[in-house]
């Protein structure tokens, strides 16, 4: 009899993902952290297991990749896995793996969400009618919203998200589409009329603009001082990616000098640390704590998804959705 695949899970997943790979023979420890774990304790926890599933805020550095030869496969529950050395886990042979497609449609609902919420200014609507003031109805009153329908919405990153987005925001919304991609025609885009452009170009004729490329280190801070520079006063951003695409103290500067017209963002440079400075602004900013993909369904298909990847291994399959 072969021994059962060792697996630890660092925080807390659904159940039934822990119940599917227990049931596949896994011997699944979980060390239910309230908190992200990573560097020594992460390599301590993980020293004899076979499989880690962990969540985006745990970082798996090349201490816990290459400290533990039995290692076989990490699996991320996210589609993000810039908290992953994926050089060391190439080097030390380890698998990584993601859990794509189970929270496009969340993460797309969200970023029009923020779109909207932004431009109609609900936030700041709502806090206005609690606070006790219900302004009389009058043409010229505030809070008074940007448009939505028709207006350019810049799509930097056309993956399955970005897709998404750009469907909600052409056939709901009637937005004439721009987007940036490596590829020429990216196949998700099929039916839709959409026209590829330089990020400048993007940048400089978008209404709005909402982020959807990975965090790597050619995309950390795309969206700087200088590029912020580009964008039109009336423009609003969009992040629902991960936070270092955008340095944040430029873009906290560019809202309060008025060259932005507003941001609607799920995720922070430092997170879960937000700049006082960000925080301050108000006028067309709404701030959501990367809860994009923060729908029961979505977050249990992720749990279930990233238990796949370790059950396959257990079965001694490859694993769906390799990133490494
Ligand atoms: C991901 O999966 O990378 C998302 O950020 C989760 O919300």
């Amino acid at each position: 009899m072969t021994a059962p695949l060792t697996v630890l899970v660092t925080q807390p997943i659904h159940d039934e993902a822990v119940a599917s790979m227990r049931e596949a023979g896994a011997e699944v420890r979980c060390l239910n952290s309230p908190r992200p774990v990573g560097g020594a304790e992460l390599a301590e926890a993980s020293r004899d297991v076979q499989a880690l599933v962990t969540l985006l805020t745990d970082t798996v550095d090349r201490a816990v990749l290459t400290g533990n030869r039995r290692l076989r496969l990490v699996a991320n529950v996210a589609v993000g896995y810039d908290n992953i050395d994926t050089a060391a886990a190439r080097e030390a042979g380890v698998w990584v793996t993601n859990t794509p497609g189970v929270l496009t449609d969340a993460t797309a609902d969200q970023a029009m969400a923020l779109l909207l919420g932004c431009a109609r200014r609900l936030v700041e609507a709502d806090a206005m009618l609690r606070s006790g003031n219900f302004p009389p109805w009058t043409l010229l009153q505030e809070p008074m919203g940007l448009d939505v329908t028709g207006r350019t919405l810049g799509i930097v990153g056309m993956g399955r998200i970005g897709a998404a987005v750009a469907r909600r925001a052409q056939l709901g919304f009637g937005m004439p589409i721009l987007y940036t991609s490596r590829r020429e025609q990216p196949a998700e885009i099929a039916g839709l009329t959409a026209r590829r452009v330089e990020l400048a170009e993007l940048l400089a004729s978008a209404d709005f603009v909402s982020l959807h490329t990975p965090l790597t280190e050619a995309t950390h801070h795309l969206i700087d001082e200088r590029a912020l520079r580009l964008m039109k006063p009336t423009a609003v951003l969009i992040n629902t990616g991960r936070g270092p695409l955008v340095d944040e103290a430029a873009l906290a500067r560019a809202l309060a000098e008025g060259r932005l017209a507003g941001a609607g963002l799920d995720v922070f440079e430092f997170e879960p640390r937000v700049s006082a400075q960000l925080l301050a602004c108000r006028q067309r900013v709404v701030l959501t704590p990367h809860v994009a993909s923060a729908t029961d369904s979505t977050r249990r298909r992720m749990s279930t998804l990233a238990a796949a990847s370790v059950i396959a291994l257990a079965r001694g399959e490859q694993p769906a959705n390799r990133v490494v």
